[in-house]
């Protein structure tokens, strides 16, 4: 056992702008890097497999079952690379608030693989690693688009298609902000996904309506993002969040959120990722506006804010 050697592996958190939801159903999304957020993970030789992080510390073989996918990921990883004897201890630390719709989980299992491979010092694939992730992303989420997996595995904005092809797209935006507020509140992605199916069984013409209109308005949102047109893509957005709470993915602090960041003057705002608690995005013209809508939305209950600036011009 080589005790001297370490593998690292990084990666940050996601933000979906638009297409969440009916990603699952085909349509497309855009996704962006959540820059303000930053996940690390150190494998190190030990006698035992042990995980370290911040809600547990203890036997891989002895996770609760909410960190089964990274149980799954480890072994997955080190079967790929023929090491499956081999045991580490694995310490992750991460600021990506968890189980809030920002792709925690998927970005825990690429920062994983990452630092695996790199212990070994062999090069990962983006095939590789996507497949890996995904992988442990069913375990989390039961039926995930992938989105997740594809955007905390790159590091770049996507227009995303299920089984399709990975597209990056720049953020075309000279002038934009966005904040994100978290409510403080787990997010369930997995049951919010599983309700839209049950609704769309229930439901066909009344729920895939929905489901086309979102499709219809992150097509507009990229048109818009590629013409620099900060407002059309606040108005889709605010579009967005409508049909959102009529898949039922919303609930009342997400939505007073939303409120509360247009009544401060942005001129976009809708819940984010999976919903049903977790994170909302709101859209500002300039840096001090952003500020504002933040001081706004922690006075009206946010638990935490971040300020991100979109695009690539400052
Ligand atoms: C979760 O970040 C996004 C959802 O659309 C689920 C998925 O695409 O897998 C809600």
């Amino acid at each position: 056992m080589n005790k001297e050697k370490i593998g690292h592996g990084q990666a940050s958190g996601k933000i979906i702008l638009m297409g969440e939801h009916s990603v699952v159903y085909g349509e497309p999304a855009i996704a962006i890097p959540f820059q303000e957020t930053f996940i690390s993970t150190k494998v190190e030789p030990d006698s035992t497999m042990i995980l370290d992080c911040h809600y547990y510390s203890g036997a891989l073989s002895e996770v609760p079952p909410q960190l089964k996918s990274v149980k799954e990921v480890i072994n997955q990883a080190l079967i790929e690379l023929h090491q499956k004897n081999m045991t580490f201890k694995i310490t992750i630390t991460s600021t990506i608030p968890a189980e809030r719709g920002m792709g925690s989980s998927a970005a825990v299992a690429v920062s994983i693989v990452r630092a695996l491979f790199d212990y070994f010092e062999v090069p990962c694939s983006p095939e590789t690693l996507l497949h890996l992730v995904n992988r442990a992303e069913k375990i989390a989420h039961g039926n995930p688009s992938g989105i997740d997996a594809a955007a905390t595995s790159g590091n770049e904005p996507l227009f995303f298609i299920k089984n399709h092809p990975l597209e990056s797209f720049p953020m075309n935006v000279s002038n934009a902000f966005l904040i994100v507020a978290d409510t403080g509140i787990k997010g369930q992605t997995r049951a919010a996904v599983s309700d839209v199916a049950h609704l769309f069984e229930q439901n066909k013409k009344e729920i895939s309506q929905h489901i086309t209109e979102l499709g219809r308005l992150t097509k507009l949102a990229k048109q818009a993002i590629s013409k620099d047109d900060v407002h059309t893509l606040g108005n889709v957005m605010n579009q967005a969040h409508d049909q959102l709470k009529s898949l039922t993915v919303s609930n009342d602090q997400l939505d007073q959120l939303v409120i509360t960041a247009r009544e401060h003057g942005a001129i976009g705002a809708k819940l984010t990722g999976g919903g049903r608690g977790g994170c909302m995005i709101a859209l500002a013209e300039s840096k001090e506006q952003a500020v504002k809508i933040a001081a706004a939305l922690k006075s009206a209950g946010a638990f935490a804010t971040w300020i991100q600036s979109l695009g690539v011009k400052k």
